[in-house]
């Protein structure tokens, strides 16, 4: 058996899906999920395009241990610079170094000759191996470059001092047998191929992402990148769980395995999906929450009788477990804390109160509290960036029936520390409420995206929102997950405020 090395992009290609804005607190909370998770590359961003990337990368490497973390680069030195600044303290760092290598890349994009391309990509992997034993260097939409050209280019970046060479199929275009063929093309004709591990970057336009890292790895390939749920730039990334459960469940047909410990997953999933917002389809692979759901009468039958009948995954492998009713009114705080560390936290002493008393609350309105409700308090409570002034809910009230225009008054505590009431109107009660909002913040916010969903099932389900606005011109999300759908949807128009607020401090 061949290990593959997972090469995850979630903090970074990931997060450049339209709508996700990730704050330091939550990458850093993501990371080390991925660690555990088992990933053995983590993209943790792109230092020089912004201050906190900057930062956030840094803090990454600063962090985690276990995985070799890594910063993007263009073929520039100063992009160099800034990976070698932000990755100075990681245990395992490696540079990722990108140019096109496509026609039309090349000629309308960076306005280069094939010949110029070739010499700035050898010049600037000759440069990051001066800071790095690991240079990964990257033939940006690889899958619709010259194949010849491309051979050529890599023998050179690899004589140059590159330890990966990835080809990306940047734009999702390539089928998988085209994109395999590529890969065995580069077997058989660069000299020095032998020396690097060959790595494959799939996008999913065309649906094909998960399909072509496959073909990628039956022609050579021995690292798989992409993104946890497949996010990334436009229909996304691989999906990294996707790909490893896939090769786990079929290790008779392929003789490759991941270091990945699958029953992470759920979790790993759930997390990210949780912290950007992208909402995992019910009937997505691995993951969705119909993935294990048998509805047909034959289906349900089948399963009863002998689980493999239907069940090809078993939701135990992807750390999904059904019975996860836990705790209630009546537990305790021991109980609380063993619950909180079979869940896989570790929370220093003051969010350990901060979330026990806000489970506490939480249980005066609901009798049963689940790992999903907990996940929620929990993801909350550790991304909380209370230590910069920010607003607070003091009390909210909305009149709301058929005859009636909506009316909602909200008091909030500004991060001046002054006590502020509004009440104005709206077409709906959520418009009324952030027309309220709207009145009393200074910034100047606008709302672009609102998405509402409930937290587990049953009537006292937590309600989560999800908001995409622009505060003062620049793009954040919100959320907020409360009892009520109403102060749910306050809780995440006030969140996505502060961490505006939180993000200009931080910049
Ligand atoms: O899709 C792509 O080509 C990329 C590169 C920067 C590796 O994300
Ligand atoms: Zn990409």
């Amino acid at each position: 058996m061949t290990p593959i090395k997972i090469f995850d992009t979630t903090l970074r290609d990931g997060e450049q899906s339209p709508g996700v804005n990730l704050n330091q607190l939550e990458k850093l909370e993501l990371a080390k999920q991925l660690e555990r998770f088992g990933v053995d590359i983590l993209e943790a961003g792109f230092p020089a395009s912004s201050k906190g990337d900057f930062e956030a990368v840094k803090k990454i490497a600063e962090t985690v241990k276990d995985v070799s973390v890594t910063g993007l680069a263009r073929a520039v030195k100063s992009d160099i610079d800034a990976c070698r600044d932000a990755l100075k303290d990681a245990t395992n760092p490696r540079v990722h170094i990108f140019i096109a290598t496509s026609p039309i890349h090349m000629k309308y994009k960076l306005n280069k000759t094939p010949e110029e391309v070739i010499e700035t990509a050898v010049e600037m992997v000759k440069y990051g191996k001066q800071f790095f034993d690991h240079v990964e260097w990257s033939a940006e939409d690889a899958s619709r470059s010259d194949l010849p050209f491309l051979a050529e280019i890599i023998e050179k970046v690899i004589d140059a001092g590159a330890t990966v060479i990835n080809l990306p199929d940047t734009v999702g275009y390539t089928m998988p047998r085209e994109y395999g063929a590529m890969f065995k093309y580069m077997k058989d004709n660069v000299p020095n191929i032998e020396q690097v591990d060959l790595s494959c970057h799939c996008h999913n336009d065309l649906g094909m992402a998960l399909a072509n890292s496959f073909a990628a790895i039956e022609n050579g390939a021995t690292q798989v990148e992409g993104a946890i749920n497949g996010i990334g730039e436009r229909a996304g990334n691989a999906a990294l769980e996707e790909f490893a459960v896939a090769l786990q469940i079929r290790n008779d047909y392929y003789p490759f395995y991941t270091n990945l410990i699958l029953n992470e997953t759920k979790r790993t999933s759930d997390m990210v999906s949780k912290f950007t917002g992208m909402t995992v389809p019910g009937n997505k692979a691995v993951v969705g929450r119909n993935a294990f759901a048998h509805e047909s009468g034959i289906h349900q039958d089948g399963v009863l009788k002998n689980a493999e009948t239907y069940e090809i995954i078993t939701p135990e492998l992807v750390g999904v477990h059904s019975n996860n009713l836990v705790l209630g009114k009546h537990s305790g705080r021991h109980a609380f804390t063993d619950k909180i560390k079979q869940l896989g936290y570790q929370l220093p002493e003051a969010k350990l109160k901060e979330a026990f008393k806000a489970f506490k609350s939480l249980t005066d309105h609901k009798k049963e509290v689940t790992d999903d409700d907990l996940f929620a308090i929990l993801t909350d409570i550790q991304t909380d960036t209370s230590n910069v002034k920010r607003y607070q809910l003091d009390h909210f009230f909305v009149q709301y029936g058929s005859n009636h225009q909506p009316e909602a008054t909200i008091s909030l505590t500004t991060p001046s520390s002054q006590s502020v009431e509004k009440t104005t109107t709206g077409a709906g009660s959520v418009e009324a409420l952030y027309h309220t909002l709207d009145a009393i913040f200074v910034e100047e916010t606008h709302l672009t995206d609102f998405q509402l969903s409930s937290i587990g099932q049953g009537r006292d389900a937590l309600a989560e929102v999800h908001v995409s606005l622009t505060v003062d011109g620049h793009h954040v999300s919100g959320r907020g997950s409360a009892q009520d759908v109403l102060e749910a949807a306050i809780l995440a128009y006030i969140n996505g405020v502060n961490r505006a607020i939180y993000q200009k401090k931080a910049s």
